[in-house]
């Protein structure tokens, strides 16, 4: 009896732990941002011809995503990811990339 109590107490251990520390250290933003990283790299800082993000001031990412969005901004890529992205979201996007150095 005693060692079962040891395991089941073991197995919440380690089945809620993770959980609990990845929802307390990831933000939406950053969870959002992970799907920029490919492209743009982990701290927005781009790649050949793929633009630096980290550079610019929230003002100009929330605008060109919204353009890229409505197909204002031409793009080759862009387009389609920001149009998987709400405005609630863009702003969230933008404001993590802009505060990135
Ligand atoms: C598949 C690669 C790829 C992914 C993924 C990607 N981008 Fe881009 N991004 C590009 C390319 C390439 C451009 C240049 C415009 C174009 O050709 O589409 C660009 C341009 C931009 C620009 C304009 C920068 C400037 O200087 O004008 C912003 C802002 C941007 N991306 C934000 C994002 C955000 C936010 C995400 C995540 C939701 C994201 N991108 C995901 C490839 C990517």
């Amino acid at each position: 009896m005693h060692y079962f109590n040891k395991s089941l107490l073991m197995f919440f251990i380690l089945v809620f732990t993770p959980i609990i520390v990845s929802g307390a250290t990831i933000s939406q933003a950053e969870n959002l941002a992970q799907q920029c990283f490919i492209c743009h790299g982990a701290k927005g800082e781009g790649a050949g011809k793929i633009p630096e993000l980290r550079d610019l001031e929230k003002s100009d990412i929330v605008e060109s995503m919204l353009g890229f969005k409505t197909g204002e901004e031409s793009s080759t890529i862009m387009d389609r990811f920001a149009k998987a992205y709400s405005k609630k979201e863009i702003d969230l996007l933008a404001d993590y990339f802009s505060k990135l150095k």
